[in-house]
């Protein structure tokens, strides 16, 4: 079958006629119809991971999927051939960007009823980070108030609705051309990324998400109330992510260095840092798609690229300016 791989880091993102996938007796046999592309692909192929996550090469990319069941492995008892199904496969079980994938039942919820192909397949992974940010680990409570760093994005689309649903007050960075953008997705005020310091205009707040990295983490502690949380979702990583990707002893101290600095700034300041990796979760995907057959999450797409395209999808994404999602469509 068809797939796009890569078969070094920083090489060339190509097509590759790959074996047709097997389905073990956990796993579902999806037909792949659109995947969704995500920054996750791009730091993949520039070997940003390779320590982490050790993935055997040739690669085949992609993180986000919804397609129709085309077998069943024996275990299987929730879904049956021909389901419309969307998941984000976990980590070791990637590679949506092929026609074919297998994937665990455990990973997979049903498509969304309201929603195309390709509006399903821009959701499970920005919208499982989403949820296990303000859900899961936030837990966040009515009048709230939540900083969303790069609201107009694949992420931040997601979670400025999510957050609003929850009855957060929602402040969120953004380029000024897409100040409008946010406001209609529920955002209650925006900061331009580019012309202002959102430190120097913010304090007091409960929850601040971060998919920029580096300084902005650290900056992000500083608007924080007295107790409150910044979730690192691009880093630095911590420990107890180190735990969960079952890191050796040599490789946890690595990765627990890599917070040091932010840890201790928090400590600090009296706040708290944790880093999160989005976790497949066919359960919760349920609850989503719930939410969005209720009318209340709405999918994002910026631009949709044909299959053969997928080498130009990833490139736009690494470009930057778009609204919402990159996907990729392989219904012919
Ligand atoms: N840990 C996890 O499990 C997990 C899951 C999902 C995403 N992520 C990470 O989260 C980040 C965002 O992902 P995404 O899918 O939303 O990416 P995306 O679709 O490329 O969106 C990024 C957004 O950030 C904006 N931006 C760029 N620089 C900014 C700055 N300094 N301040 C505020 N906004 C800025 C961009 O605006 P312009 O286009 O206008 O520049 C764009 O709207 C990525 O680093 C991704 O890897 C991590």
């Amino acid at each position: 079958m068809r797939a796009f791989q890569i078969d070094r880091y920083r090489g060339e993102i190509a097509e590759a006629n790959v074996p047709e996938p097997i389905a073990g007796a956990h796993d579902i046999l999806v037909r792949v119809r659109a995947a969704g592309v995500n920054q996750l692909d791009l730091k993949l192929a520039h070997g940003d991971f390779k320590a982490l996550l050790r993935y055997d090469l040739p690669l085949t990319l992609g993180h986000e999927v919804a397609g129709v069941v085309e077998a069943i492995g024996s275990s299987v008892t929730r879904l049956a051939v021909g389901d419309e199904v969307f998941a984000r496969p976990a980590d070791f079980r990637i590679g949506t960007f092929a026609e074919r994938i297998a994937i665990p039942e455990a990973d997979v919820a049903l498509k969304p009823a309201t929603l195309s192909m390709v509006e399903a397949a821009s959701l499970p992974l920005v919208a499982l980070t989403a949820w296990q940010a303000l859900v899961g680990r936030a837990d966040v409570k009515p009048g709230q108030r939540v900083l969303i760093h790069g609201g107009a994005g694949g992420f931040g689309s997601v979670a400025i609705q999510l957050a609003k649903h929850l009855g957060a007050h929602v402040v969120t960075t953004a380029s000024v051309s897409n100040a409008e953008f946010v406001r209609g997705l529920g955002a209650d005020e925006v900061i331009d990324y580019r012309s202002q310091d959102f430190e120097t205009l913010l304090s007091d707040v409960d929850l601040v998400i971060d998919g920029i990295g580096g300084k902005n983490v650290v900056k992000s502690l500083r608007v924080l109330r007295p107790g409150g949380l910044a979730i690192g979702i691009a880093g630095p990583p911590d420990q107890a992510f180190a735990r969960a990707i079952g890191a050796n002893a040599g490789l946890r101290l690595a990765i627990t260095a890599l917070s040091a600095k932010v840890r201790r700034q928090a400590a600090r300041l009296g706040v708290h840092y944790s880093f999160l990796w989005v976790r497949a979760d066919g359960a919760q995907l349920s609850e989503i798609a719930a939410l969005i057959d209720a009318g209340i999450l709405h999918p994002v797409v910026g631009r949709v690229f044909p299959f053969a395209q997928t080498p130009a999808a990833l490139t736009a994404l690494e470009r930057g300016g778009l609204h919402g999602k990159v996907v990729v469509d392989l219904v012919d």
